[in-house]
């Protein structure tokens, strides 16, 4: 299969944000990426609700959330009501994980898993198969415009094999400091989909900046 690319809406003009979603719509682009983040697990606050039903109602593509807050599990159905397709939540945030992916799960939300740069992927050895998406940050999560932690490469196979062996079909995403060079890697690594902020929206061309990434 063909890897997929997710651009990060946190780097879009929001002043244009209908603009951006409909470039996004047009392009070879497969999901939207979009980060909500609550200003206490990460030192950022980026929009909620409003925003993410705004961008619904515009979108034509699989909408990729990306909870960056604490207590994910209230805020569950919520998400789904927006019009979620993909939910994940962070390992490091969630005391019950396997309950919480089931909750998405209940609610027909692909359930994704993220870690950060210095959580193990052996974390994930007794949920991998529950699970539909590992998200693994390759930068502190909480800003975009970051450069890329290049110990993500070695994480990507590790958990390559680790689905390998459990027999999981989780897709393996990265998020942070993606661009031609770091994405290439990451794909002969074992990556399935490419999250991509910066690279794509300040780039002079977006739409041929991710048909670039999409043609790795
Ligand atoms: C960071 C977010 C990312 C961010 C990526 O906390 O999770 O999705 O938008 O941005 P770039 O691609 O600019 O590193
Ligand atoms: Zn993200």
């Amino acid at each position: 299969m063909k890897h997929k690319i997710a651009p990060s809406i946190l780097a879009a003009d929001f002043g244009n944000l209908q603009r951006d979603i409909e470039m996004v719509n047009n392009s070879n682009a497969d999901w939207f990426h979009i980060d909500v983040m609550d200003g206490v697990f990460v030192p950022n606050i980026s929009y909620g609700m409003p925003v993410i039903t705004a961008i619904k109602k515009h979108a034509k593509k699989t909408l990729d959330v990306h909870l960056m807050i604490v207590n994910p599990d209230k805020f569950i159905k919520n998400f789904k009501k927006i019009g979620a397709d993909v939910l994940t939540v962070h390992y490091e945030a969630c005391p019950h994980l396997h309950r919480t992916i089931q909750a998405i799960k209940d609610e027909e939300m692909l359930a994704g898993v993220a870690l950060n740069p210095h959580t193990p992927i052996s974390v994930l050895e007794d949920v991998i198969r529950d699970i539909d998406v590992v998200l693994l940050m390759s930068v502190n999560p909480g800003f975009g415009g970051q450069s890329f932690i290049e110990n993500t490469y070695k994480k990507v196979i590790q958990l390559k094999d680790l689905i390998e062996k459990s027999g999981s079909k989780a897709l393996i995403e990265i998020d942070g400091g993606v661009n031609d060079k770091t994405g290439a890697k990451l794909l002969s690594a074992g990556a399935d989909v490419l999250v991509a902020g910066s690279y794509v929206f300040k780039s002079d061309d977006p739409t041929k900046t991710i048909e670039l990434l999409k043609n790795l």
